[in-house]
């Protein structure tokens, strides 16, 4: 059987072999270098995995695969610029090294290239897998205009946010592996048990990516540290310290999120203080493992030999154990 590692080299290699026209350089050249500047290829391992998972042949979920990666970094390229975000995999990130105009259009390209690969899928599951792709597209939009919404937003529940997220993250992790079940010909009660693994390992998965926004070593996180915190992103972190604040906390979370003019290092600071006090770090990874739980269930269900599902354990094991 393949490993986990086969997978990922197999998928390196055929990111590294996609090509794109020189002119106009702006609008291919920032495609190349998002892809290029590294990424932990999870969703195009999991598309690929999948199809293995019921027998089917991984070369064939090879154009599948790269079609979720390409669309994932389309969603990278627009989110750092909803989100002003100047740092991505430790470099530059598109709409810093070139400018806005350029990431918004270069994205939308990217969309389309997604597309291109997706469309090279089988005749006989091409619908099917389209129509997976369209509902996973729309989601992510959904979620990130929540999510858009709801720094503005005072009032936003921990069910609101999970929802969010849901659709903002989950959804793809779902949709990549429902489509590596279509191309390894899955039954349906199989098919679902896998996309309900995906949902609820994606959920815990958007919960560490917001602990380690806050949390994690920049070296090694690839992203602005205390984004989350500087931005107002109504993360779990937020949330759940919004509730349990009382006084002097309270007080001083409410000053932070409601001041305009401020030191971005001194803001991160203060709020990250607060979650220190309220331990809040602790409780977003009790709710992590909450939902990490679900996703094993689900895989415990499909049936299938434990042996066969091995590599889906040890990803989701190293997805929630990552430091980027
Ligand atoms: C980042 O996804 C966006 C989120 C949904 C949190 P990844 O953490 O998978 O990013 P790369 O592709 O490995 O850089
Ligand atoms: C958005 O979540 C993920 C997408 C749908 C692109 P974040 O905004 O938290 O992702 P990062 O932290 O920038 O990777
Ligand atoms: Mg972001
Ligand atoms: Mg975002
Ligand atoms: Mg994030």
């Amino acid at each position: 059987m393949t490993t986990l590692k086969d997978l990922q080299i197999i998928i390196e290699d055929a990111v590294n072999k996609l090509n794109y026209p020189s002119h106009p350089a702006d609008l291919y050249e920032p495609i190349s270098y998002i892809l290029s500047i590294g990424g932990k290829r999870l969703r195009p391992a999991l598309v690929l995995m999948a199809t293995d998972l019921f027998g089917g042949d991984i070369n064939a979920a090879i154009p599948p695969a790269l079609a979720i990666e390409v669309f994932h970094n389309f969603t990278l390229m627009h989110d750092d610029i909803m989100d002003n975000a100047p740092l991505r995999r430790g470099k530059a990130t598109v709409h810093q090294k070139w400018n806005q105009n350029v990431g918004i259009l270069s994205g939308d390209a990217m969309l389309v290239e997604g597309y291109k690969l997706m469309m090279q899928v089988n005749d006989a599951i091409l619908r099917p897998v389209m129509e997976v792709f369209n509902i996973t597209a729309t989601a992510v939009c959904e979620g990130q205009q929540i999510d858009m919404q709801f720094e503005q937003q005072e009032n936003v529940q921990l069910d609101e946010y999970l929802e969010m997220i849901r659709l903002k993250t989950a959804v793809v992790l779902g949709g990549a592996l429902k489509i590596g079940a279509l191309v390894g010909g899955a039954d349906q009660p199989n098919a679902d048990l896998l996309y309900t693994f995906g949902e609820q390992l994606g959920i815990a998965f958007q919960l560490q990516d917001d602990i380690l926004d806050v949390y994690g070593d920049p070296e090694k996180f690839g992203k602005q540290v205390g984004g989350d915190i500087m931005a107002n992103k109504k993360t779990w972190l937020l949330i759940k310290a919004l509730e349990t604040a009382q006084d002097e906390n309270l007080q001083q979370l409410d000053y932070w999120l409601s001041v305009k003019q401020f030191d971005p290092a001194e803001k991160v600071a203060a709020v990250t203080a607060i979650y220190n006090n309220l331990n809040i770090k602790a409780a977003a990874e009790f709710a992590m493992q909450k939902y990490a739980s679900a996703a094993y269930e689900a895989l415990n269900n499909i049936n299938l030999s434990t042996e066969r599902k091995q590599y889906l354990y040890e990803f989701a094991e190293s997805l929630l154990n990552r430091d980027k």
